[in-house]
């Protein structure tokens, strides 16, 4: 669903990337709708739920928003620019609103949550607003809308989650799949506006997670990641079954569904991550050797601030406790420069900690105040937008630094490798990923292998974001 950019600064984490499904036997539905999705995984996920939900009541999907009768955009909150990517969209959309007056426009997702009605004050056009938890009322919501009256939902809930919507993909690669395990968040990064968008933590049932990846599996896939705000959070107690499941317990039963389903989960908080959890990973082959552990400052002071619970000493002690039990484990990281009161000495705090971690790679961002978060509430963001720009400059230059030397460390190695599709570049090469979720682009030759297969691969050579290789038999 998206590609690592590490050499680059994500001022969008993942976005941009537009979600538009296939048209399929549009002829089967009355009306066809358009989605479009921003932000992250977990909203993409939600895209694919919304997808189900539509066809389940006459809409087809189509890729070309010229002929749709519905409009959706699955919104972000997370950084101003997030935001200002949506409204810049929804001009666009406005023009094509004009020539076919018929048509709605619906907004979905973390800015609708955050905006509520206020969204139809500030952008006309608007005929829907729906939050996260109300994605279910979309079938009356938009008869409402085709009423011509405005249609709002944004309650949240503390039970909803979809567990069981199959989700329709149809913008897959066919071999990897996101599972959504949990919703909402908990935790009250002071930066951060996910719990309020997304509301409290809640976790799916583990037997339809568990369907749902034993299905995706049955239909040819070959690799499931499981996505929470903060996975390691997971809790479920089931009680058809007498058993109260932990995130180690959720991986271990993912992973038995075949060795070869290999099983990755995305985000882990460095309070919560288990030893458990990281013996669960070493035991299990399938089980990808990679954690994305967002560290966010290697400052403790800032740390505190944040909100994050841990700090710096916690972190190089998880760092250090991860490559204890599984010396191969990928590692990569969010980070954030220019919160509020941080110095320079903070900064070469989280410099230290890069160098300390070696990220094979990071998504690094400038803070962006978000409206209603405790940092906006508490504290001046009063570090100097040049001064934020500058500090996230040598943020980006020292990770370019580690992803390099991470990338030219494999060289010569060899990799068991899941075949993901055909490079970017050329239909003469697949292009796949390591356990430790480093993408390799490799020639086919005539070995006959396709989509899906697992190859092992000797590297080569190294690109800042790719290793090159080629197929050992
Ligand atoms: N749940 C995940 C992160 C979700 S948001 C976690 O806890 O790690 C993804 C990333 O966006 C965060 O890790 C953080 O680095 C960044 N981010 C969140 N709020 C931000 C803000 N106000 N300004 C800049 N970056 C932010
Ligand atoms: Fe935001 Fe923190 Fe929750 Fe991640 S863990 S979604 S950064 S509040
Ligand atoms: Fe954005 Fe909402 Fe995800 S704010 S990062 S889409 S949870």
């Amino acid at each position: 669903m998206q590609d690592y950019v590490n050499d680059k600064v994500q001022d969008e984490a993942k976005q941009g990337e537009a979600f538009a499904p296939f048209a399929y036997d549009p002829n089967n539905y009355k009306k066809k709708f358009y989605i479009e999705s921003y932000g992250c995984q977990m909203n993409f996920a939600d895209s694919e739920i919304v997808a189900s939900i539509l066809n389940e009541n006459g809409f087809g999907a189509t890729r070309n928003f010229e002929e749709a009768d519905l409009i959706l955009l699955n919104t972000c909150s997370i950084r101003e620019k997030a935001e200002q990517t949506v409204r810049n969209r929804l001009t666009t959309f406005k023009q094509i609103k004009n020539e076919k007056p018929g048509m709605l426009i619906g907004v979905l997702g973390c800015m609708a949550e955050r905006l509520k009605s206020k969204f139809l004050e500030e952008e006309k056009l608007v005929d829907m607003v729906v939050g996260p938890d109300a994605y279910r009322t979309l079938p009356g919501l938009i008869e409402e809308a085709e009423t011509g009256q405005k249609a709002v939902n944004v309650l949240l809930s503390r039970e909803e989650t979809y567990a069981d919507i199959s989700p329709i993909r149809l913008d897959s690669n066919g071999v990897t799949a996101f599972v959504s395990i949990m919703r909402g968040c908990n935790n009250m990064c002071s930066f951060c506006v996910v719990p309020f968008t997304r509301g409290r933590e809640r976790s799916r049932d583990a037997v339809s997670i568990i369907k749902e990846c034993t299905d995706l599996f049955n239909n040819g896939y070959k690799e499931v990641t499981l996505l929470g705000q903060n996975v390691d959070s997971y809790y479920f107690v089931d009680e058809v079954n007498d058993e109260t499941v932990t995130f180690a317990m959720l991986l271990e039963k993912t992973a038995m569904i075949s060795p070869q389903l290999r099983v990755r989960f995305s985000t882990s908080h460095p309070k919560d991550i288990t030893d458990e959890v990281l013996h669960t990973m070493a035991r299990y082959e399938n089980i990808c050797k990679y954690i994305h552990l967002p560290v966010q400052s290697g400052s403790s002071r800032i740390l505190q601030l944040m909100n994050r619970t841990y700090t710096r000493e916690w972190y190089m002690a998880k760092v250090n406790r991860i490559r204890e039990i599984m010396p191969d484990c990928g590692l990569s990281s969010d980070i954030i420069s220019g919160f509020c009161t941080e110095t320079e000495e903070d900064h070469a705090d989280t410099l230290s900690m890069m160098e300390f971690a070696k990220y094979d790679y990071s998504y690094m961002f400038f803070y962006s105040e978000r409206p209603g978060t405790l940092a906006e509430r508490r504290y001046k963001d009063d570090i100097p937008e040049p001064v934020k720009k500058k500090r996230l400059r040598e943020i980006v230059e020292m990770q370019n630094r580690l992803s390099k030397e991470s990338y030219s460390k494999d060289i010569g190695n060899t990799y068991k490798v899941l075949i993901e599709g055909n490079s970017k570049k050329s239909d003469k090469d697949w292009m796949g990923r390591n356990s430790q979720n480093k993408v390799l682009v490799f020639a086919k030759e005539n070995y006959g292998y396709k989509k899906g297969d697992y190859v092992m691969v000797k590297v080569n050579a190294a690109t800042q974001g790719t290793l090159l290789g080629t197929i050992i038999n």
